[in-house]
């Protein structure tokens, strides 16, 4: 049984794999063009204070396919922009739509309206996490390859994007390391849970700090921005930080030869990916992209059903 909401990969701990399937079975069904509107009547609210293209379209594009009805709340427009609390708006949506998809500054703020909904909350990004890309990133790396002896390196920033990255590699039993300059390491209590997952699922959980050492051997590379939303006063301190942790060509040949190249998107082309590499023929993150559908239709069902 999924818990009532989905804040972080770990409330799918036990359920991750069976998600997965439900994914890829949904995505199969799609493509032979099979109907799935098992929503019908359900609606989804998706209340973003930050841009989004992929999180935003594929929830919307999810309901439709399964037959529900979404609405896109800005939460400059709502009452939440002129001082209404998270609760009080937690517990009116509640009384009108069925689940809420919340992209957030701040962490707590999407704990407090989870706390406060009688409905379900998923976090669709905030200054923590980022559970649903994680979800996504597992169906795109199962449909290709076997989780046991996987080696994926993160390379960048430990951002939201690498937390929830660490947490679902360690419970699916692929090995991860971090590669990334001091000061700008994935979250300490994240990071030491994701370590002990990994010792449960018989993978490893490491950082690395130079990411020529890191990428070595690597099946995987996985990078994303430097500058993330909300960073962007520290953009000139962190372009400095980060210059030497570019993943360009030279850096993907020390991987294994048939190492894929992923990224949550966007990307900042020419800072932590280049051209070459994102336009690749090693490259999936246009896979990755397509997968958020699948993957949250996926969720969507196990939360509402
Ligand atoms: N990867 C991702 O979440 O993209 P958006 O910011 O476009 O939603
Ligand atoms: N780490 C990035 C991810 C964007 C999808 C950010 O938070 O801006």
């Amino acid at each position: 049984m999924m818990r009532k909401d989905y804040i972080s990969v770990l409330d799918a701990e036990d359920e991750l794999t069976g998600l997965v399937q439900s994914a890829l079975d949904l995505k199969k069904r799609r493509g032979a063009g099979e109907n799935d509107d098992v929503l019908k009547g359900k609606t989804l609210a998706l209340m973003f204070e930050k841009s989004s293209t992929r999180t935003r379209v594929s929830f919307e594009v999810a309901m439709n396919q399964l037959g529900g009805r979404s609405l896109f709340l800005n939460p400059q427009d709502m009452q939440l922009g002129r001082g209404e609390s998270i609760p009080d708006t937690a517990r009116t949506l509640s009384r009108y739509v069925d689940c809420i998809a919340y992209r957030a500054f701040d962490h707590e703020m999407v704990l407090d309206l989870a706390r406060n909904s009688s409905i379900p909350v998923i976090n669709a990004l905030d200054d923590l996490e980022h559970p649903c890309q994680a979800l996504a990133d597992i169906v795109t790396i199962l449909e290709r390859r076997t989780p046991k002896g996987l080696k994926l390196t993160y390379v960048g920033d430990g951002n939201n994007v690498c937390n929830s990255l660490l947490l679902a590699c360690s419970l699916i039993g692929i090995d991860i390391s971090v590669a990334c300059p001091e000061g700008y390491e994935p979250d300490q209590s994240i990071f030491e849970k994701a370590r002990k997952l990994a010792s449960q699922s018989g993978s490893r959980c490491d950082i690395i700090r130079d990411p020529k050492e890191a990428v070595h051997d690597s099946d995987i590379i996985y990078t994303d921005v430097w500058v993330s939303m909300g960073d962007e006063e520290e953009a000139k301190r962190r372009l400095e930080a980060f210059v030497d942790y570019q993943v360009n060509l030279s850096l993907v040949s020390l991987a294994s030869p048939d190492c894929l190249i992923m990224h949550c998107l966007p990307a900042h082309r020419g800072q932590e990916i280049t051209d070459e590499v994102v336009d690749g023929p090693r490259s999936i993150v246009f896979d990755q992209a397509e997968n958020r559908l699948h993957a949250q239709k996926a969720l969507l069902i196990a939360l509402l059903r």
